[in-house]
């Protein structure tokens, strides 16, 4: 399975903040937003990905994120010149993609909790695989509707009257057949190549799969300065409660077994002293004690 992050877009609803950075890299408390969907991925399993941005940010993700090869991974980079939709992704890294599964993730979604994602990339056997996720204000989402059975039987890209409460996070599985239906939609009105008509497209043939995120996960977007700070303060919250960190693709590396705990070692060497590093050599200690218990 290799993976997309979506990260561009113009950030307008974020102005000011936005002027000289893209809202991808925004703090979400402790770290860039970018930071929370990487890790997501680096959890489920994901080493070949790809990010896709503006002419104008590509080189400040580059900057920030590397080549991968720091947590066991490989991120390739690609331009999208103008905001011509979601669904874009799959031309724009056609090539990247080939002939294998590809997972898509919007890089202002921020996910904690939960195992559905690595669960979803392993079992993952063809067709599509989205996710659902009960919300206060559908609205402002694609919203699935679901028969009596709990099939999905419809989705509906920001409708004024929800036919129900299940919004579909910016996640998104697919084998490699959607370059191709990508490829073969039309622009909507507001002139974009739309997630909801290439999920459309697998219903119609019958290779939709939609699940139902659990009740304990938190699925929360960054789009406006408040639902901004919502998340920081979110975070913030959970990780002082807990003393686990969300959204670090160091400690996800180390756990998937990307990196060993050497590299994980000499990655922390080179950190400045501050809690984010700090955070990191605790759990390298956590490491090694539970080697010891079980030597
Ligand atoms: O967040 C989930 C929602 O994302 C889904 O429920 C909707 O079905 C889907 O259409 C999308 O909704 P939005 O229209 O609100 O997405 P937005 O235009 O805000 O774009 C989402 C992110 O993707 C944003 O961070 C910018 C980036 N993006 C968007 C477009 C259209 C790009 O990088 N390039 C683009 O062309």
């Amino acid at each position: 399975m290799k993976a997309i992050i979506l990260a561009g877009g113009a950030g307008s609803r974020l102005y000011p903040l936005t002027q000289v950075s893209s809202k991808q890299l925004q703090a979400v408390f402790d770290k860039p937003m970018i930071y929370y969907p990487l890790t997501a991925l680096i959890a489920s399993g994901v080493r070949e990905l790809c990010l896709i941005s503006t002419p104008d940010d590509l080189p400040r993700f580059q900057a920030l994120l590397g080549d991968g090869a720091q947590w066991g991974i490989s991120i390739d980079y690609r331009i999208q010149a103008r905001p011509e939709g979601i669904a874009q992704a799959f031309i724009i890294a056609a090539d990247f993609v080939g002939t294998d599964n590809v997972i898509l993730m919007l890089g202002d979604n921020i996910f904690s909790g939960g195992d559905d994602f690595p669960r979803a990339v392993s079992s993952f056997t063809g067709g599509a695989s989205i996710f659902a996720y009960h919300v206060k204000d559908p609205q402002r989402y694609g919203v699935v509707q679901f028969d009596n059975a709990g099939r999905a039987i419809a989705i509906q890209e920001k409708p004024q009257h929800p036919k129900s409460n299940y919004a579909v996070p910016g996640v998104y599985i697919y084998d490699h057949e959607v370059v191709k239906i990508a490829q073969s939609i039309a622009p909507s009105a507001r002139g974009e190549l739309e997630i909801t008509d290439v999920n459309l497209e697998y219903l119609r043939q019958g290779k939709l799969q939609v699940r139902r995120l659990s009740r304990g996960f938190a699925w929360l977007d960054a789009g406006t300065s408040s639902a901004l700070h919502e998340a920081s303060s979110y975070i913030e919250a959970i990780e002082r409660r807990q003393g686990i960190k969300i959204g670090c693709p160091e400690e996800a590396a180390l756990i998937r077994g990307f990196l060993s705990i050497q590299q994980f070692e000499a990655l922390i060497a080179h950190m400045p002293r501050c809690e984010y590093s700090d955070y990191l050599r605790g759990v390298a200690d956590e490491w090694h004690r539970l080697q010891r218990e079980r030597a």
